[in-house]
């Protein structure tokens, strides 16, 4: 079977990643930690991963219980760089909910129609309704990184962006919505090892595309957006949650934990939940360490 984007990421890696990137992938083994900055020299061992999200994922079958009953609405936003583990973290929250209450959003780019439009429309229809629990998979930030990088928007837009967002989350969740954004902050050795990964893996193919390749370069392009993006956009009706993503377990486990800290559903157990650790998870402050 012909890959699509054989070689084209084991060619970067070759010849034009950072050399400390190259070498934190040449001597990590696949169940090590790449980043010296990460607060952990280990990943979280399986056993105790499995434990903790099955009691997370039980306290969200009754948060979603009491969505149900109390026509509660609950956003999650993920953004994050490629392979920064959105749709893995997704699919744990999802896993024993009811689908049809639980629904994951993941727009494809914009139509032509959808570019004559108001930026937000397109995203307004999928907004969760009474009782629903709405993951986005990517969303409107698209506008405040990825579009800014590929020059896919100019200038103006996203500064018109900027100067919406903000009250756009405002009125929603004045509305009663609740909403949770993350960004999942993944390092540059754990991105270019998972793409690696995918680049040899024939299931994991639909995960890459052009932007994931051509965005190898752009490493320090993201970086800034990013910041000013999570700066200009974490208010205090909905604030940014950092999330360090290197270890994807302690990663989905702090997302879910997060959500279940902050809604009043009944019978909730704290013991269950546990604490957050502020290692992993935290505000815009925690992304450049
Ligand atoms: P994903 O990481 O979501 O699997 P990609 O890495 O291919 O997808 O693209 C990243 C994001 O950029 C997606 O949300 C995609 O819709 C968006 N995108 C891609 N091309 C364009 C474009 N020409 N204009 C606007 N957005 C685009
Ligand atoms: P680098 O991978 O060294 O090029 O990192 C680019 C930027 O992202 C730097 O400012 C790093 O401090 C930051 N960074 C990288 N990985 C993490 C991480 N896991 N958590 C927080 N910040 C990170
Ligand atoms: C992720 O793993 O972060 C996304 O769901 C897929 C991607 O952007 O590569």
């Amino acid at each position: 079977m012909e890959l699509p984007f054989d070689g084209a990421i084991s060619a970067f890696y070759d010849t034009d990643a950072p050399e400390p990137v190259r070498n934190a992938i040449r001597r990590g083994d696949k169940d090590d930690i790449l980043d010296p900055s990460y607060p952990y020299s280990e990943r979280m061992p399986r056993k105790a991963y499995e434990k903790e999200l099955k009691s997370l994922q039980i306290e969200l079958v009754k948060m979603q219980a009491w969505a149900k009953d109390s026509g509660a609405r609950i956003l999650c936003v993920f953004e994050g760089r490629d392979a920064a583990g959105k749709g893995g973290t997704i699919k744990r929250f999802r896993e024993y909910l009811n689908p049809r209450g639980a629904r994951v959003v993941a727009l494809p780019k914009p139509s032509d129609t959808e570019r004559g439009q108001w930026y937000f429309q397109r995203y307004i229809s999928h907004l969760p309704a009474a009782g629903e629990i709405a993951f986005f998979d990517r969303s409107w930030y698209n506008r405040g990184v990825v579009e800014h990088v590929f020059d896919f928007c100019t200038t103006a837009q996203r500064e018109h962006f900027f100067s919406q967002v903000n009250e756009f989350e405002a009125m929603l969740a004045e509305d009663g919505i609740h909403i949770f954004k993350f960004w999942l902050n993944v390092g540059r050795a754990e991105q270019l090892r998972r793409f690696l990964d995918r680049e040899k893996d024939p299931l994991k193919q639909w995960k890459l595309s052009e932007i994931d390749v051509k965005g190898l370069a752009r490493w320090d392009a993201y970086s800034a957006a990013i910041v000013e993006n999570l700066g200009r956009s974490h208010s205090h009706a909905a604030p940014w949650t950092v999330v360090r993503s290197d270890d994807k377990r302690r990663a989905r486990l702090a997302a879910i934990r997060q959500v279940l800290l902050h809604l009043p559903y009944a019978s909730k157990d704290p013991k269950a939940i546990g604490l957050p650790d502020d290692q992993i998870v935290g505000g815009p402050e925690i992304w450049d360490v």
